[in-house]
């Protein structure tokens, strides 16, 4: 019997896994099969991945006999992923969820304790991002002192026009619905952004001063289906180590009316270091220092070690995981911190009150 690598939801997101299949060091032994209730999602997935199983709804699939190595790729919109995660476990498999994990961590935590019931493993895809070359570069120069002590991040980024499902990916308006997708453009980005955080500073606590969220009006906003996410949002946030608390100014916008920025910066007493966190590839890390008075500017070429692209990391490392290796992924207990970030900054927003999130007491 082979191992199957099962998708549920074979929309955009299901396409790009299952191109990333042929990486994978045991690509021929494997199979696919892919369940979605949308005959065009069905047609476009055969047409893109050969032999694939196709079913109409998870429950026939996941009905299949079990191979100890297969596993199953939660890839349809948030609001399904507690329960298809849930019964894809229940059914013997493991589980690489699609990102945002959960919309809400009390369901985070529920598929966290059916995976520790089932003895499988429960994996996040918010490590597209996650470790990137870039970043554990600039972890290594913290640790070796190059900033001193770091006392500010601010993590921005800023498009005018990127609102998934209306300029980015328009056929999919559940990222437009709250009810579908759990929030908006913090939910999408939120996974990435706080597990690279997380793990950049390694607090045992944060503490989420104070949150907001905007949805800033265009002459193309839809009127006739559900638009209540916000498109651009933000917080203050204090990270608390057991050395320091670093303060993170923190911002999302994939729509707004001011200008488009990216900025990932650590500043410290000594120096300052930005950089593209996102970036999964070959990327310039820039040391800014003082010498005499003078700003000093040194700029750091990465070259990471395995050339993944971000969109192939999630399958290529869970599939190490699920084979007894070691990944750059986030699985079990690490891989609900960031559902538990994004659920303190809406507390915030809609409480109007600071939130805490206690990471050795998440689970
Ligand atoms: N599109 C991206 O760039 C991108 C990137 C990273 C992660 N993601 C994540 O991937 C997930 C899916 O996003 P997408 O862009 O592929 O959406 P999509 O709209 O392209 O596809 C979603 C598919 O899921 C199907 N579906 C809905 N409910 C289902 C169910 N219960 N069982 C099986 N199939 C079901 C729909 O019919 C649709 O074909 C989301 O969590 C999203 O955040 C998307």
């Amino acid at each position: 019997m082979s191992p199957t690598i099962y998708f549920i939801g074979a929309g955009a997101i299901a396409r790009n896994h299952a191109d990333s299949v042929g990486l994978l060091p045991n690509a021929d032994e494997i199979e696919i099969a892919a369940a979605d209730p949308t005959p065009e999602a069905r047609e476009r997935f055969a047409a893109a991945v050969d032999d694939v199983r196709l079913y109409e709804d998870s429950e026939s699939m996941l009905a299949e006999p079990v191979d100890p190595n297969d596993f199953v790729v939660v890839a349809a919109p948030p609001f399904t992923h507690h329960d298809e995660t849930i019964a894809a476990l229940e059914s013997g498999r493991h589980v690489l969820c699609e990102k945002p994990l959960a919309p809400t961590l009390d369901e985070a935590k529920s598929m966290l304790a059916t995976a520790a019931e089932a003895d499988r493993i429960l994996g996040s895809c918010n490590c597209r991002h996650y470790r990137t070359p870039g970043t554990e570069r600039v972890k290594r120069l913290i640790d070796d002192g190059a900033i001193g002590e770091p006392y500010h991040v601010t993590w921005s980024t800023r498009r005018q026009r990127g609102r998934p499902g209306i300029e980015y990916q328009p056929e999919s308006k559940w990222f437009l619905d709250s009810s579908k997708g759990g929030g908006g453009i913090i939910m999408d980005w939120g996974p990435y952004e706080f597990a690279a955080l997380d793990d950049l500073i390694d607090p045992d606590r944060i503490d989420v001063m104070d949150a907001w969220t905007a949805q800033p009006e265009t002459g193309v906003d839809p009127e006739k289906i559900p638009f209540d996410v916000e498109t651009h949002g933000g917080a203050t946030l204090v990270y608390r180590t057991d050395e320091h608390d670093v303060r993170v100014t923190y911002e999302r916008a994939s729509g707004t009316h001011g200008e488009e920025r990216d900025v990932t910066e650590i500043e410290g007493t000594e120096g300052a270091i930005r950089w593209d966190w996102t970036e999964a590839g070959t990327s310039t890390v820039t040391l800014a220092t003082d010498e005499g008075g003078d700003v000093v500017e040194e700029e750091i070429d990465v070259t990471p070690d395995e050339e993944i692209g971000a969109h192939d990391r999630p399958l290529v490392y869970f599939n190490r995981v699920v084979r007894g290796g070691d990944a750059p992924i986030r699985t079990g207990e690490e891989a609900i911190t960031s559902v538990a970030m994004i659920d303190a900054i809406y507390q915030c927003v809609e409480l109007g009150e600071p939130q805490r999130v206690d990471l050795a007491k998440i689970a």
